[in-house]
């Protein structure tokens, strides 16, 4: 597979749970640069289908490029929580397989001016989608102390986040936050040298995770993935930090899950039925050869799941 944009991570995999229909319609959630995307297309049938889907508009217009040897496909930029809108405006639904690669890419954090990086002096932007109004400037400076340390402790299960939230209140009362040097000044003087590149990227995470609202956008579509999917379709995730894993074990074990009943009652009230079969017991990363080829999949980890009931029209 060509290099460049961003090196897939878990490619091989990935396609082996998802694509179990060499005719079926897939869809990649996060396109990015078409890697993923690509392998699957390169692995199915020319009558086969990919929608692909992702929130920046660059990724899109790179993908296509890349996969412009393909006509059996539908890119769109959206974010994913509207996985249903748009599987209508392209009138392929039920769907064979739903695959997202979360997070961002290798092509985000190097493009400095979109200030994803904490190596960066680009602006404090943080967008996937630049139509969007809140950027990472928009929080630091307009966010409650209470508020950025709240985001700072939970999604970037920061230790020190409640002297960095204080810090950051402090100093905007004389400057404003412009650049991704500044929030990385305020980290420099609030952490140890010996932590200080960890501290760095959680706190970045945290204000990109809270930027792009990721948790909950990636809840939201999970459940829509399942719902689009027909019996037997595939979803498989690949998630980069623990937040995010978390939410993906927790929505796969509530299919999972058949009668939840309290187990004092002698007959089941509840009706729930199991709904979909976990393929991955425990989540599966890169191996070594994998992760000295791309460093950047070295956190990867890869859950698939299997729907196992029928698909109803008009509940997505
Ligand atoms: C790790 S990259 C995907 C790389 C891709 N699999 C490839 O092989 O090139 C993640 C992509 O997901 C996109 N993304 C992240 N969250 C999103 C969301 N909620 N909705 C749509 N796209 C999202 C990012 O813009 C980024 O391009």
């Amino acid at each position: 597979m060509e290099k460049g944009f961003h090196q897939p991570a878990l490619a091989k995999l990935a396609i082996e749970y998802l694509v179990h229909n060499q005719e079926g319609v897939y869809v990649d959630c996060t396109l990015g640069g078409g890697g993923h995307g690509y392998a699957i297309l390169e692995r199915t049938s020319p009558r086969a289908f990919l929608i692909g889907i992702d929130a920046d508009p660059e990724a899109i217009e790179y993908a296509a490029q890349r996969l412009s040897r393909f006509s059996n496909k539908y890119l769109q930029q959206a974010f994913f929580d509207q996985l249903e809108v748009v599987l209508h405006e392209a009138g392929k639904h039920p769907v064979d397989g739903v695959l997202y690669d979360l997070g961002i890419s290798s092509f985000q954090v190097d493009e400095e001016r979109r200030g994803f990086s904490y190596q960066s002096e680009g602006p404090l932007d943080m967008r996937f989608d630049p139509r969007q109004k809140v950027t990472a400037a928009v929080v630091l400076n307009g966010y409650s102390q209470e508020d950025l340390g709240r985001i700072i402790r939970e999604f970037g299960e920061e230790r020190h986040w409640r002297a960095i939230a204080r810090e950051i209140s402090r100093r905007r009362e004389t400057a404003e936050f412009r650049t991704a040097g500044d929030l990385a000044a305020v980290v420099r003087s609030v952490v140890g040298e010996r932590f200080l590149n960890k501290s760095l990227a959680r706190v970045f995470q945290a204000i990109r995770i809270e930027v792009n609202r990721e948790l909950e956008r990636l809840r939201a579509s999970l459940e829509a993935a399942f719902q689009v999917l027909k019996q037997g379709g595939r979803l498989v995730v690949i998630s980069y930090h623990s937040l995010e894993d978390r939410i993906v074990k927790e929505f796969f074990r509530e299919k999972y899950q058949s009668c939840v009943c309290p187990p004092e009652l002698p007959a089941c009230v509840c009706n729930k039925v199991r709904e979909l079969e976990i393929l991955t017991r425990r989540p599966l990363s890169p191996d070594e050869e994998e992760i000295r080829a791309n460093p950047r999949a070295r956190s990867a980890k890869l859950r698939a799941a299997e729907k196992i009931v029928p698909y109803r029209e008009g509940q997505e």
